[in-house]
């Protein structure tokens, strides 16, 4: 385990330092591609190299209920808490009824069941296989920092009604910085951003699945996803996963809140918080999240994230 890590780290910083990964990005831009082909040739790039240096004989898939399976339009869709999760599970659940369906139990497995959808890990082995070579595959991802500020928001800046489950990270918070106060006078948790990336980057123990890696969550490399999605360019990227739902009805609710994420106000808000970031912490966090960043060709500085979107105006990426 400890020479896995040591050499995940060593061949992050190899590809970090030496430009080599970036450069091999670049290298897809130069000439014109589309952007989703891009994005997988990267993916398929990143898996081979992962596995040559890691010794890996097989990319196992370990099928999970992040994996949500609809037979009727033949999807997979693996769900990433807190990148539209729930805009996409709602998708897919009016696309098999109608827009007036009662999405209020979305979060419930039965409610998912009686639609009509299943979770992977609930097929057979065989049946599992059949999907996964037939079916369309896609994902949803988003700035893994931005991600965070998000995760973070939710769950401490303005937890609402999940206050009670951060008591367990609470603890863990406790133990690293002594006694604080745990909630203000409001019953609000009280711990900062910094204090947050802090347990996020050192403790392993302060686990959640907000902040649990895309490449453990969605494991790209043993899926080979169809089509990936960034949250930042969703308007472009949503067709293929909209005509696979054979979903033709104009986009309600959750579309417009998403269109009315501005990704230029997201970059100067990562920028903000993460530039002035303890370098020890930062350096943990870019251990974590190595795997995202390359996988999903995002920088920690958000303006590369943002990727070529159509940048000829012809849908291409020169
Ligand atoms: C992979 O195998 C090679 C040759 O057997 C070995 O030198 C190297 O340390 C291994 N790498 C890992 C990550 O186990
Ligand atoms: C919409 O779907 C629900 C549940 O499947 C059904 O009861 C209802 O009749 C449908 N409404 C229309 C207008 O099709
Ligand atoms: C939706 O269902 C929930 C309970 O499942 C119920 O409380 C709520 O009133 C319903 N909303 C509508 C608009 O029917
Ligand atoms: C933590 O501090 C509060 C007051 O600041 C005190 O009442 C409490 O006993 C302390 N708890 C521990 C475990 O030291
Ligand atoms: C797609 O939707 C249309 C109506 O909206 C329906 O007639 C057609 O059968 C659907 N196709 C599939 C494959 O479900
Ligand atoms: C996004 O925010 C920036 C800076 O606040 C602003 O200049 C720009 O007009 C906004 N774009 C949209 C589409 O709202
Ligand atoms: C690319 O941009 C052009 C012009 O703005 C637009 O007409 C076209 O639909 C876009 N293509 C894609 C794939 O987004």
């Amino acid at each position: 385990m400890f020479y896995l890590l040591l050499t995940a780290s060593i061949l992050f910083i190899i590809s970090f330092s030496s430009g080599h990964f970036w450069s091999l990005i670049s290298s897809f831009q130069s000439t014109c591609t589309d952007p989703q082909l891009q994005r997988h040739l990267n993916i398929q790039r990143w898996c081979s190299t992962y596995k040559r240096d890691m010794n890996i004989t097989n990319w196992d898939l370990r099928p999970s209920y992040f994996m949500i399976v609809d037979d009727r339009h033949k999807v997979i869709y693996c769900m990433i808490p807190k990148v539209a999760c729930t805009t996409f599970q709602k998708l897919m659940a009016r696309s098999l009824t109608n827009d007036t369906i009662n999405l209020t139990r979305i979060h419930f497995v039965g409610f998912i069941n009686s639609l009509g959808m299943r979770f992977l890990d609930k097929y057979s082995k065989k049946d599992r296989e059949l999907r996964l070579q037939t079916y369309f595959k896609f994902t949803v991802v988003r700035h893994p920092f931005d991600r965070l500020l998000s995760a973070y928001a939710d769950k401490f800046a303005n937890p609402g009604r999940n206050m009670m489950s951060v008591a367990h990270l609470q603890k863990r918070a406790e133990m690293r910085f002594g006694n604080f106060t745990r909630f203000d006078e409001k019953g609000k948790p009280l711990l900062s951003l910094n204090q947050f990336l802090e347990l996020v980057s050192r403790d392993r123990e302060f686990h959640d699945k907000h902040w649990q890696s895309y490449h453990d969550l969605c494991q790209p490399c043993a899926m080979n996803y169809d089509h990936v999605i960034r949250l930042e360019t969703i308007d472009n990227d949503i067709g293929p996963v909209l005509e696979h739902l054979n979903y033709t009805r104009p986009e309600t609710g959750d579309k417009q809140e998403n269109s009315r994420r501005n990704v230029s106000n997201k970059l100067v808000e990562v920028n903000y918080h993460f530039r002035r970031l303890n370098p020890g912490i930062m350096n943990g966090l870019l251990q974590i999240y190595a795997r995202d960043f390359q996988l999903f060709g995002y920088s920690w500085s958000y303006a590369a994230g943002a990727g070529c979107v159509n940048r000829t105006g012809n849908g291409m990426c020169c």
